[in-house]
């Protein structure tokens, strides 16, 4: 199959095809283990020393990765992540994601009374509203937004092809971002060493004083935090938003619902992230050889839990392609499980909630305004839309 942006739908049909060969099963072009079940993915999330986030061995060395990766504790196994990851989360608490609300709310505001009755939702809020947040969270300035919009598209835009082996695939995509990697390594370790000189009230400059095991990380191991938060901190959001307003034109009846009853919000928020899960994919190497849903893994293979197939498992989710707000439980597994569980969760939660509420609150209709013109990015890489005309009336 040729893959220059395939569709959603065409993505969706791939993997239930792909689950008939077993939720578990080993594929002899990619060279992987594909698992698609909700409880098998879940055992090999659960299972960090069978199976690690370590991914170097499948990439060759990039001096540029290289320095990324250093704090970039997504990758990393324990006991290495574990201390990284307390420090963030020492400084990344949820007081400081709750006391956020008022602001999120203020830049909605500020951002949708730019706009008239027909706008782009993307270049509007979905993509401003979390990098304002994010960046106003590390102390960066706001205003080099479009610079971090391009970092992101390269480094999201590599199109993947799931007929080709992975270790080609990866060393590709290397050769792509490279460039790109490089700016932003300069930008941070920039952006470090004058918060060391002169340090604020921002996460970067408590980064910079915090200490693990009496010592205190070198600006090299910060670039790959703050690279972290910062890219996974506002395209996964911005992704939801659209990937929202894409689910209530779709549903029509399920947003007249949450409408009478605003309460409702959170759990249509939940089953967009199900239904539409922005990360289709994760990827882990057996340490060992181990049993998973009846695969016999090997030590040294790849495995890739794929979260769109697993939130859409009937063992686990009745009726799975249907979009209902009454879903409960809704144990999803777009933010990951086990010790990698999405850090930023809350945060994404909380401006999914208070942009969408607003958006609803400010206008009696909202439509997409001429579906040919909506964009997405490869669903292999991202189920995203990066471009999303609306037509809106007031209320
Ligand atoms: C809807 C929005 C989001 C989605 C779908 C999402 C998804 C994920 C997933 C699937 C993982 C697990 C990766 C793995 O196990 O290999 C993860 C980890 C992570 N996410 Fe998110 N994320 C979102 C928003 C955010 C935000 C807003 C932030 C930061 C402000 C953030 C920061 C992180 C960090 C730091 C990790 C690494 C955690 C660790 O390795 O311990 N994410 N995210």
């Amino acid at each position: 199959m040729t893959t220059t942006r395939p569709t959603f739908e065409e993505f969706l049909s791939w993997l239930e095809d792909s689950r008939r060969h077993g939720q578990v099963h080993f594929d002899d072009m990619q060279q992987c283990w594909h698992v698609l079940g909700h409880p098998e993915a879940t055992a090999v999330l659960s299972d960090a020393a069978a199976f690690s986030s370590d991914l170097s061995a499948l990439r060759p060395r990039q001096d540029d990765l290289d320095l990324f990766q250093r704090g970039n504790f997504v990758n990393m196994d324990p006991p290495q992540h574990r201390k990284l990851r307390t420090l963030v989360s020492q400084a990344f608490t949820p007081r400081v994601v709750a006391d956020l609300e008022p602001r999120i709310a203020e830049l909605t505001t500020e951002l949708l009374d730019q706009v008239d009755e027909r706008f782009d939702l993307i270049d509007a809020l979905a993509y401003p509203l979390p990098v304002i947040v994010i960046a106003e969270l590390l102390g960066i300035p706001a205003s080099d937004r479009s610079l971090f919009r391009t970092w992101a598209d390269v480094l999201l835009g590599q199109d993947i092809d799931p007929d080709q082996a992975l270790g080609e695939a990866s060393a590709q995509a290397l050769t792509a971002v490279a460039p790109v990697m490089h700016e932003m390594n300069a930008y941070f370790l920039d952006h470090i060493r004058s918060r060391r000189a002169d340090p604020g009230d921002d996460l970067t400059s408590k980064l910079v004083r915090a200490e693990v095991d009496g010592e205190r990380l070198a600006d090299e191991e910060i670039v790959g935090f703050i690279g972290l938060l910062l890219i996974a901190g506002h395209i996964t959001t911005t992704a939801t938003l659209g990937n929202s307003v894409v689910s209530f034109q779709e549903h029509p009846d399920a947003v007249a619902e949450v409408r009478d009853d605003p309460g409702l919000l959170p759990a249509a928020i939940e089953e967009v992230l199900r239904m539409r899960t922005p990360f289709p994919r994760l990827a882990r190497i057996a340490t060992a050889d181990t049993e998973v849903g009846g695969g016999h893994i090997a030590a040294g293979q790849v495995v890739i839990p794929w979260l769109t197939a697993a939130n859409r498992d009937g063992r686990v989710f009745a009726e799975p392609s249907r979009f209902d707000v009454h879903r409960t439980p809704n144990p999803h597994l777009t933010f990951g499980h086990g010790i990698h569980f999405c850090l930023g969760a809350p945060l994404a939660r909380l401006e999914a909630r208070v942009a969408l509420r607003l958006l609803l609150g400010r206008y009696r209709d909202v439509e997409v305004a001429g579906t040919e013109q909506v964009e997405h990015r490869n669903p292999w890489t991202m189920v995203a839309v990066t471009r999303l005309p609306l037509a809106v009336r007031a209320a």
